[in-house]
């Protein structure tokens, strides 16, 4: 791992040291989480002004890519670095390299990400198959004409003879008296493929995830291997608790009958995570079977009160922790559980083409119409960026970002939290390659997320 190096905190500054060594790591990707309000876009503006005031390696203003979630707040950054610009000016008046700076600000790349994609696309329009007189429509135009769209294919859907599987879905998803419902849910999946850099694969994908036709036990379906890690999670905060609660038997006052009893519960503990090694049949019917021993009962006075309701506290949470993940996985047969997966695989097949055929005739009338919504941006722009798909799914760079890469000496991302996977394909395509000698440096609150496609 390449080391950071941070150079001494000023006096004069009130930065936290956290925030100071935010702003001055080299080297590497960085990625800032902090709490909403900490101080995230103060350290990535001030990281954005040392770099461009940097006496070792200073950097021009347009070798920079700053990207924000609006445009008010990429206003705002272009201003603050103006302001840092012109008080350096002052400090040092005859600095050519400052003075150049602040007639480069106004066509530094300060954006919103939309903003940069548009201008990839129209720089680069003639690489990929689009009318370079597009406009940019407005949600509540896309919304108009999404909501024609999907009423004039579920008309269509309606006529069509012989449609059962279409009929199934829609009485599987809708109430008696509208089919909203089902329209708001292939809208949504259109709108989370259409976030994912490969929308179509994205697709593929949720259909194979209920394609259980080759699969015999619970183990092979595709996400059960994250869920039985978590379960081992489970198990072992549970066995951490009474572990804990054990040790306090031992302590003096300490409530020492209860000792036989959490050697005990550790027992049962170590069965389910036996069982879970087993297979998860054998964990299910290990919880079937599972119950608690009574714990042995305390004379009055004669132990620690306090020592006590602790230990007895961590027990009941860990039993909590046990019956949750009972009631939450293992309420089901892991037979019937695979049989509710084949029978919703055919809904989900038919609600998959239903996504495809929206999706088809969304693009048909926006190209008609010489419209882009803002996932096209994305899309046109990753499609210049990218090279070719590689076959473990990895975006090889076009001759288009290569050039941004070599222009772009640092790449600033604020709002993180905010960013999809596509626009995450576009950013990591424009910025150096290697993490470990990366220029890209991001802020964002993970718990502010707003969930988006
Ligand atoms: N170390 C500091 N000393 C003094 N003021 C600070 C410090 N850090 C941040 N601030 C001030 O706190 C306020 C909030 O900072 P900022 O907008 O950068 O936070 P943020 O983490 O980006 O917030 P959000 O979660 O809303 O994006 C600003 O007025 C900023 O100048
Ligand atoms: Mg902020």
């Amino acid at each position: 791992m390449s080391k950071i190096i941070i150079p001494a905190k000023p006096e004069d500054v009130t930065w936290t040291d956290d925030q100071w060594k935010a702003i001055m790591a080299k080297g590497r990707d960085i990625l800032v989480a902090a709490a909403a309000g900490s101080g995230k876009t103060a350290v990535l503006v001030e990281r954005i002004i040392q770099k461009i005031l940097s006496e070792e390696q200073p950097i021009d203003v347009d070798q920079l890519l700053v990207v924000t979630f609006t445009n008010a707040s990429a206003a705002e950054m272009r201003h603050r670095i103006g302001e840092a610009l012109e008080k350096a000016i002052n400090e040092h008046p005859h600095s050519r390299h400052l003075k150049k700076q602040l007639t480069l600000l106004n066509k530094a790349s300060i954006s919103t990400l939309h903003s940069f994609c548009l201008e990839v696309i129209r720089r680069y329009y003639y690489l990929i198959d689009i009318d370079p007189g597009f406009r940019i429509a407005d949600d509540t135009e896309v919304q108009l004409i999404r909501d024609e769209v999907i009423d004039a294919l579920f008309e269509d859907e309606y006529g069509r003879a012989d449609n059962e599987s279409f009929f199934n879905l829609v009485d599987s998803f809708t109430n008696d008296r509208s089919d909203e419902a089902l329209q708001t849910i292939v809208q949504s999946i259109y709108d989370f493929a259409r976030a994912n850099p490969q929308p179509e694969a994205y697709l593929q994908s949720i259909i194979s995830m209920y394609d259980v036709s080759a699969v015999e036990k619970i183990e092979d379906l595709a996400f059960v291997e994250s869920l039985l890690f978590d379960i081992e999670l489970q198990l072992e905060a549970a066995k951490e608790m009474i572990v804990r609660a054990l040790e306090m038997t031992k302590l003096p006052e300490g409530p020492a009958p209860r000792a036989e009893t959490y050697l005990a519960d550790l027992q049962l503990i170590e069965l389910l995570m036996k069982a879970k090694q087993d297979s998860w049949e054998a964990l299910y019917q290990a919880l079937l079977t599972l119950s608690f021993p009574t714990a042995k009962r305390l004379k009055k006075g004669e132990y620690d009160e306090e020592l006590t309701a602790k230990a007895q506290k961590l027990r009941d949470n860990a039993k909590k922790k046990i019956q949750t993940l009972r009631a939450e996985l293992f309420s089901r047969k892991p037979e019937s559980f695979l049989r509710d997966m084949s029978e919703m695989h055919s809904l989900i097949v038919t609600l998959v083409k239903l996504v495809v055929e929206f999706s088809k005739r969304f693009e048909k009338v926006k190209i008609e119409k010489g419209l882009v919504d803002y996932a096209d941006l994305e899309h046109y722009c990753l499609e210049i960026l990218t090279a070719e798909v590689s076959s473990s799914g990895e975006f090889i760079p076009s001759d288009a970002a290569l050039s941004y890469r070599s222009q772009f000496k640092e790449v600033f991302v604020d709002e993180y939290q905010d960013v999809n996977m596509v626009q995450e394909s576009i950013l990591k395509l424009v910025a150096k390659e290697d993490e470990e000698a990366g220029n890209l440096f991001m802020v964002g609150d993970v718990k502010q997320s707003i969930v988006r496609p």
